[in-house]
C-alpha cells in the first residue's frame, strides 16, 4: 500500500493513526483530508506536518470534486475513512450534520473509490451500531445492527452503504467497529479528557445518571495498529470488531483519574442523564486476534497513566481548546443539567 487517503486525520484517532503510519511504515505516503471542524486541530499533527510523506489538505469529504482531485493528484491506492461527527451528545442537539458528514460524506467517498477502482476502502465504524447490551454478553460481528442515537444511526447507515457497494459492485472494503478509545489528543468533550480537564481545574465532574454505565476502553494506539492490520492483511468484505476487553463503569474510570491527579471524590456531581443512554458496550475481539494476530499493547492501567500524564504535560494544547468556542459548548451542555 503506497499512498493512502486518510480522512479526518486532524481529529483524535485520525491524527494518532497518521503519526503511527509515518513513524512505523516509512514506505507509505499519507494524504490527510480534513475539514477542520471544531474537532479537527492541526496542533494534533504538529510534529508530522513537515514530514515529506504527509500531505495535508483542508476540505470536506462531501465535496466530490475536491476528493477526486486529491485522489488523482496523489495517485491514492486506498482510503481509510475516519472523518465524522463523533460525539453522541452533539447528535442529540444537531443531528443533521451527522447525516451530512457520516452518511452523505461516506457515500461521496464510496462512489469515487469505486470509479477509481481503489485497492481498498476501510470504514472506521463503531461498536455503537450494535446498540446496547444488558448485564451479560458481548458484541460479535454478527450481532444485529440496532443503533440508538442519531450518531450511531448515521454510522450504521454508512456501514450499510459500504457493504452494499461491496455486495453490488465488488468494492474492496473492510469495516472496523471499535469500542471507546482514550489517549493523547482526544477533544475534551468526551468523558475521559473532560473529566481530566475539570479535575485539573477543581471543577465539578458531571456524571450522567448513576454513573454505572459500562464502556469497553481501548488505548488509541492499539486501535490504530488494528486498523493497519485490517488495511494491509484482511480479506476484502470482512468486518472486524476491535476492543480492549476492559469493561469499566464510568465511576471506576473517574476514580482512576482522581487518584492519579490526587483529587477528591467530592468533585463528582451526578447530573441529568443522557436521553437514550446506552447502558453497556462490550466487544468480542476474537476474530481480529485469531485471524490477523492483533492484540492490544498496553493494559488499561498503563494506558490511563500515559494518557493522564500526557494531558498534564500538554497544558498549552488543552488551554488553546478550552479557552475558545469550547466555553460556549460547555455552558450550553452543562449549565442547566
Ligand atoms: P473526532 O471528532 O476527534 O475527529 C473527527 C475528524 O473528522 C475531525 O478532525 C474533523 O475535522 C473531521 N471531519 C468532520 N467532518 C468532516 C468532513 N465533512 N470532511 C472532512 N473531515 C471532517 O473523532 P474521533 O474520535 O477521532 O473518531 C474518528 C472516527 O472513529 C469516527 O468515524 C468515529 O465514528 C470512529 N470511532 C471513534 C471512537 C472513539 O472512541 N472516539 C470509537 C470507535 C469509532
Ligand atoms: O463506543 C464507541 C464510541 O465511544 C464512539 O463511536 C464515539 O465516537 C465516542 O464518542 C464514544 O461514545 P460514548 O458516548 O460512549 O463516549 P463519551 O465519552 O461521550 O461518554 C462515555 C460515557 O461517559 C457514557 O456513558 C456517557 C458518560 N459521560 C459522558 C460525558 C461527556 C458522562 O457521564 N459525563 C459526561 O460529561
Amino acid at each position: 500500500m503506497r499512498t493512502i487517503l486518510v480522512t479526518g486525520g486532524a481529529g483524535f484517532i485520525g491524527s494518532n493513526f497518521v503519526r503511527m503510519v509515518l513513524a512505523e511504515h516509512t514506505d507509505c505516503v499519507v494524504v490527510n483530508l480534513d475539514k477542520l471542524t471544531y474537532a479537527g486541530n492541526l496542533e494534533n499533527l504538529g510534529d508530522v506536518m513537515d514530514d515529506p510523506n504527509h500531505r495535508f489538505v483542508k476540505g470536506d469529504i462531501c465535496d466530490a470534486g475536491l476528493v477526486e482531485k486529491v485522489i488523482d493528484d496523489n495517485k491514492v491506492d486506498a482510503i481509510v475513512n475516519f472523518a465524522a461527527e463523533s460525539h453522541v451528545d452533539r447528535s442529540l442537539v444537531e443531528p443533521g450534520i451527522f447525516i451530512d458528514t457520516n452518511v452523505t460524506g461516506t457515500l461521496t467517498l464510496l462512489k469515487i473509490a469505486l470509479e477509481r477502482k481503489l485497492e481498498r476502502f476501510v470504514q472506521i465504524s463503531t461498536d455503537e451500531v450494535y446498540g446496547s447490551l444488558g448485564v451479560e454478553g458481548m458484541f460479535i460481528e454478527e450481532t444485529p445492527i440496532s443503533p440508538n442515537s442519531p450518531y450511531s444511526a448515521s454510522k450504521a447507515a454508512a456501514d450499510h452503504l459500504v457493504s452494499a457497494f461491496g455486495h453490488t459492485w465488488d468494492l474492496r472494503y473492510n469495516i472496523t467497529r471499535c469500542s471507546n478509545n482514550y489517549g493523547e489528543y482526544q477533544f475534551p468533550e468526551k468523558m475521559i479528557p473532560l473529566m481530566i480537564n475539570n479535575a485539573l481545574n477543581d471543577k465539578e465532574l458531571p456524571v450522567y445518571g448513576d454513573g454505572l454505565y459500562v464502556r469497553d476502553w481501548l488505548y488509541v494506539y492499539d486501535h490504530c495498529t488494528a486498523i493497519w492490520k485490517v488495511l494491509t492483511e484482511a480479506q476484502p468484505g470482512e468486518i472486524y470488531n476491535v476492543g480492549g476487553n476492559n469493561e469499566k463503569t464510568n465511576l471506576e474510570v473517574i476514580g482512576v483519574i482522581l487518584e492519579r491527579l490526587g483529587k477528591d471524590k467530592s468533585l463528582i456531581r451526578h447530573v441529568a442523564d443522557r436521553p437514550g443512554h446506552d447502558r453497556r458496550y462490550a466487544i468480542d475481539s476474537g476474530k481480529i486476534m485469531s485471524r490477523l494476530g492483533w492484540s492490544p499493547s498496553v493494559t488499561f492501567e498503563t494506558g490511563m497513566v500515559k494518557t493522564i500524564d500526557w494531558y498534564l504535560a500538554s497544558g498549552k494544547w488543552l488551554d488553546n481548546i478550552v479557552s475558545g468556542e469550547y466555553q460556549k459548548y460547555y455552558e450550553s451542555m452543562y449549565s442547566d443539567r
